[in-house]
């Protein structure tokens, strides 16, 4: 029986690995799973394993936050010795974090096979540290799973063998579409909040958008404004808490207008999506769900690794300009947004396509 060992780290992973295991198992593979402890608060972590339903991990390496380079190191030291216990025939990586890439170049090292599911995005901005994670993993992988058909450009560019790459499907909306009928209705999340004519739901925590002071102070401006047009909803990552926080504008973000929440599980997530007016974001995977929820989507960065949210979803790049935020923003409420569609191959079936090609090829 084959062995492919499977890796989470952090808050995104843990919704593109459940069905990626099922299917794995389903083909007669053994998935054993390893969680590196990038994320650790119950809030970003426990509520997704038990929301998802994911099987508890074999091994917990329980590195905690640090530098990138802490962070990346301790996890490389301490996966190490679990690839010699396990000896798996490949190592399987999702994402963009600093778990992937990490772990990957260990199995590369050892002459373990690298699998990467998600792979060819790319925002072409090395200073955004899930570039740098994603462009080093796809070149040290053996089998590149990719969920849009511009991946392979950017692949082939990077001189990576096409026969490497297999275009699959998106792993995270096979998720979504296995769970997106048990989601908890915003009302439930909300409470007595009740926000007859709709909200705003907000999500930050990129490093360019809250680590840089006038930015983030901008971005909360912006948040104020959208809250005098329609209620906020507001999960704030710890990250982005912390900053905010720091910088002394939480004051900014009171009032009847704006909720702020903990991180939301999994469920309470989709349900806050589905019934969101417009979403407000810089997360990679909000994009997509929302494209694939139909949910009009506003991303707070110049640039997106998803093109196809843009082209085909209902993504819109405003930048971090006030003005353009604003101007697209006002525009949603006028027109309801961009309609899209589904992205190709975005149908629930992705991971049973990566087991197909991995256990005819293993
Ligand atoms: C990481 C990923 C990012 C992903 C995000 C989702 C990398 C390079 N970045 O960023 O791609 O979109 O996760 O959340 O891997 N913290 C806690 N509790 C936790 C985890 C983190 O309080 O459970 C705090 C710590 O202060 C930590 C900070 O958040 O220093 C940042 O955490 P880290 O894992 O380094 O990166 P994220 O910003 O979460």
């Amino acid at each position: 029986m084959k062995t492919v060992l499977c890796v989470v780290g952090a808050r995104p992973n843990y919704m593109k690995i459940g069905p990626v295991i099922a299917a794995l198992t389903a083909s007669g593979i053994k998935a054993p799973l390893v969680h590196t402890g990038q994320h650790y608060d119950a809030a970003m972590n426990d509520s997704f394993f038990t929301d998802l339903g994911l099987p508890r991990p074999d091994v917990n390496l329980e590195v905690g936050s640090g530098t990138h380079a802490v962070q990346t190191a301790m996890i490389m030291q301490r996966f190490e010795p679990v690839l010699d216990e396990i000896k798996p025939d490949a190592v399987l990586v999702v994402g963009d974090v600093n778990s992937t890439i990490a772990c990957a170049l260990v199995a590369a090292k050892k002459g373990i096979k690298v699998v990467h599911v998600e792979a060819g995005l790319r925002s072409y901005d090395r200073a955004m540290p899930e570039e740098v994670n994603r462009v080093l993993t796809d070149q040290i992988s053996d089998f590149l799973f990719t969920t849009e058909r511009s991946a392979l450009a950017n692949l082939e560019r990077e001189g990576i063998d096409p026969a490497r790459v297999h275009f699959v499907g998106n792993v995270m909306i096979d998720t979504l579409k296995a769970h997106v009928g048990r989601s908890v209705p915003a009302a439930v999340t909300l409470k007595d909040a009740a926000f007859a004519d709709g909200y705003t739901l907000v999500t930050l925590h990129r490093p360019s958008n809250v680590d840089v002071p006038e930015v983030l102070a901008r971005l909360v401006g912006c948040l104020a404004e959208i809250a005098a047009a329609t209620p906020i909803v507001f999960p704030i990552h710890p990250r982005t808490r912390a900053r905010i926080e720091a910088a002394g504008l939480m004051a900014k973000l009171t009032g009847p207008r704006v909720v702020l929440l903990e991180p939301q599980g999994y469920l309470n997530m989709l349900g806050l999506m589905s019934a969101a007016k417009v979403v407000v974001t810089d997360s990679g995977g909000l994009q997509e769900e929302t494209t694939a929820l139909g949910v009009p989507c506003l991303t707070v960065r110049e640039n997106t690794e998803r093109p196809i949210t843009v082209t085909d979803g209902t993504n819109t790049l405003v930048g971090i300009d006030s003005a353009a935020i604003m101007s697209a923003f006002k525009d949603v409420l006028a027109t309801g947004g961009k309609a899209g569609r589904a992205p190709e191959l975005w149908d629930g079936r992705a991971a049973v396509r990566i087991a197909q090609v991995l256990s005819a090829a293993l």
